[in-house]
């Protein structure tokens, strides 16, 4: 089976060029087709007017998680149709590590969630939330079975959390293994405190939920991982960064040439705090860590998207519903799920920033694509459109307009954050190792054709 992608811009992280594009069975045969070719391809997909860039890579989605006394919403089938719909066709979701069971245990059991059920090809970091001596040991292996980045918490005391201690044994294990900590910054200690005030007053309220994870929180937890990992070496990548505080931290940090990497999510770059104070417990749809601020964050994370003081976009997509699951905070905002749903419109809106002159075409592609390849260890196989590599395609017309609505989205969710919001850009057709997967006729995927990614180590580092 051989595709010809015609007439389009291809895309990369270094600049464009108009070439056809020929894939052959599951990958890029060639970037300009070679003479006489046109006439073999046993489909021609007209890219004239359009852009033809690597698929996207979500680094930072939650399927099927069980979390806050409930679980994420999106199967690893209907979380990755929706990405597929948006032109992302890798996801690295998270394995969690429950407290008392083993990392190789956990890895089975997502396994076991997602094999044979995605529809793109996806990876796995680990949730580590119980260090000690046998979690020490099993990161090596957990390298050796292709998830090599460890997420751990600051935040989420009695759940996830781990203390400095802990984060310390950790990144030294890191520091000799080849792995990369991943941070949830916020101090979690500090901010129970301020919850258990807030609901001591009254204050249940959805909004409370940002006024109690002050950035203050976010920028002294930034600090302190930041340190923790130049104490033992480690290299260190800040998961959903929203703040600031928290992005002066890590500039200050890659300034010094410390191997610190963070990434942000489009909910920090087009919501804010005014989202959370919707009246009629609206603002529920809107909680998630750390939580959406004040308008006066954004412009400093697109200049920090420039300035790869912020290196990746992803979308910590972990969807609850809003009736019956964000319900059960009503009356106490602590207790709504954290969590948004996204991973469907990730590339749609970070192209906004293109629209609007915050990012190149090429930075569009760096931080949604080639970069969280590199990242997380999948590069040349994913991240761009060069002979060899997988046909991951997304094919996206410029021109078109959309407005995001629940309506029309495919994650199994039932509402969106960004419902009415009018667009520039649109999905034209993605390829996922070389099945045309989204054209304008509909989903051709399906359950089953997504492949487990085993990961190389970050390929910044080595
Ligand atoms: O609120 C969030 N972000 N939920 C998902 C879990 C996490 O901390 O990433
Ligand atoms: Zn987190
Ligand atoms: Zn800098
Ligand atoms: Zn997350």
């Amino acid at each position: 089976m051989s595709i010809l992608i015609k007439g389009g811009t291809v895309l990369s992280s270094t600049g464009s060029v108009r070439a056809d594009v020929v894939v052959e069975g599951e990958r890029i045969l060639a970037v300009t087709a070679p003479d006489g070719w046109a006439g073999q391809a046993d489909t021609v997909i007209d890219a004239t007017g359009k852009y033809v860039l690597p698929g996207g890579i979500d680094g930072h989605t939650h399927m099927e998680m069980p979390f806050g006394g409930t679980a994420s919403v999106d199967t690893f089938e209907t979380g990755t149709i929706a990405a597929a719909h948006g032109g992302t066709t890798t996801v690295v979701d998270f394995a969690v590590q429950a407290k008392g069971s083993s990392l190789l245990s956990t890895l089975d059991k997502w396994h076991e969630k997602a094999d044979g059920n995605c529809a793109i090809d996806y990876g796995f970091h680990m949730i580590v939330s119980d260090v000690n001596d046998g979690t020490l040991k099993e990161m090596d292996a957990c390298i050796d079975a292709g998830v090599n980045t460890f997420k751990m918490f600051m935040a989420y005391p009695g759940v996830f959390y781990s203390t400095d201690g802990e984060i310390l044994r950790a990144m030294q294990r890191a520091r000799g293994n080849g792995g990369t900590i991943m941070m949830h910054a916020e101090n979690g200690i500090a901010i129970d405190e301020l919850v258990a005030q807030a609901l001591s007053e009254g204050r249940t309220e959805p909004v409370q939920h940002a006024l109690t994870r002050p950035p203050e929180l976010e920028g002294e937890a930034t600090h302190r991982a930041i340190q923790l990992a130049k104490v033992t070496g480690a290299p260190l990548y800040i998961v959903h960064l929203s703040a600031m505080q928290a992005l002066a931290e890590v500039a200050a940090a890659r300034d010094t040439g410390q191997n610190v990497f963070a990434e942000t999510c489009p909910q920090y770059l087009f919501l804010s705090i005014e989202d959370l104070a919707k009246p009629e417990f609206e603002g529920a749809k809107f909680v998630a860590s750390p939580p959406l601020r004040d308008k006066e964050h954004q412009p400093k994370l697109w200049q920090g998207l420039r300035t790869n003081d912020l290196s990746v976009v992803s979308t910590d997509h972990c969807p609850f519903c809003f009736v019956e699951q964000k319900e059960l905070g009503r009356g106490d905002f602590s207790k709504i799920p954290n969590g948004m749903p996204g991973v469907e419109h990730r590339m749609d809106l970070i192209y906004q920033g293109v629209v609007g002159g915050e990012l190149s075409l090429s930075r569009w592609v760096e931080v949604t694509s080639t970069t969280p390849a590199r990242m997380f260890g999948l590069y040349p196989r994913k991240g761009v459109i060069a002979p060899g590599s997988d046909a991951d395609i997304l094919v996206y017309d410029p021109e078109a307009t959309q407005v995001l609505s629940a309506e029309t989205h495919h994650m199994n969710v039932d509402y969106s954050a960004y419902e009415g919001m009018r667009l520039k850009g649109r999905v034209d057709t993605v390829l996922s190792r070389g099945r045309v997967v989204v054209d304008g006729s509909g989903f051709h995927g399906g359950r089953g054709h997504g492949r487990f990614l085993s990961r190389e180590l970050n390929q910044y580092l080595n």
